[in-house]
């Protein structure tokens, strides 16, 4: 029988989470790491600093997605949207681990804004949750398009011999398509082109940002 929670219940869930996706300790699937059987590539300075810099707005964007996931199941209507949405989250959870990994090997830092960017996608999706089940699922179809837009580009600059980020990009995004796909399936909703527009230009501040930071 599935569990009701209460709200109490729902924000001591929602701060622990915060807490593991700050400090590492996210939950995740047992999916192997992508690049385990790739080759190191041999990266002078700068393009080992600019694949870092990739990876970690990569990274920075997989803490607001789990935020966003976070934030959408606390106020979703029906559980079975819900589980899915905690699913989707625990997945978001192997790129949020995948992409560190690959920039600690890269040599450098997880953005530190990452405590603002949750704050801020929590408090979307609690929103995008507020208004309906069948809207959320739109905002996770719009947000999974935007992402693999965005990873396609990160495929195309990446430094060409960087074969283990280029890996994990390519798994993150057929798992994105598929979070796409699922959100389709459950019914849901086309958001009006100006929210799409925003979306799109809140992420672009992200991602701006997190390169450097
Ligand atoms: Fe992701
Ligand atoms: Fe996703």
């Amino acid at each position: 029988m599935l569990r009701q929670y209460s709200l109490l219940d729902k924000c001591c869930l929602g701060f622990d989470q915060a807490l593991r996706a700050l400090t590492s300790q996210m939950q995740v699937t047992d999916k192997p790491y992508p690049a385990e059987k790739m080759p190191e590539a041999e990266l002078n300075e700068s393009e080992q600093k600019h694949a870092a810099a990739l990876m970690r707005i990569n990274h920075a964007g997989e803490i607001c997605a789990q935020a966003l996931y976070h934030g959408q199941a606390l106020l979703s209507r029906s559980v079975e949207i819900q589980q899915k949405m905690q699913q989707a989250a625990i997945e978001e959870g192997d790129h949020l681990s995948w992409c560190q990994q690959r920039i600690e090997e890269l040599g450098s830092h997880t953005s530190y804004l990452n405590p603002l960017w949750y704050s801020g996608s929590f408090c979307i999706g609690v929103l995008a949750g507020m208004i309906g089940d069948d809207w959320s699922l739109g905002f996770v179809v719009e947000t999974e398009r935007q992402v693999i837009r965005h990873l396609d580009g990160h495929l195309n600059i990446l430094p060409s011999q960087d074969l283990r980020s280029y890996r994990i990009l390519q798994q993150m995004e057929q798992d994105e398509a598929h979070h796409r796909d699922e959100a389709l399936a459950c019914g849901a909703r086309e958001l009006p082109t100006f929210i799409k527009a925003i979306m799109a230009m809140t992420a672009k501040v992200m991602v701006k940002a997190s390169y450097w930071i």
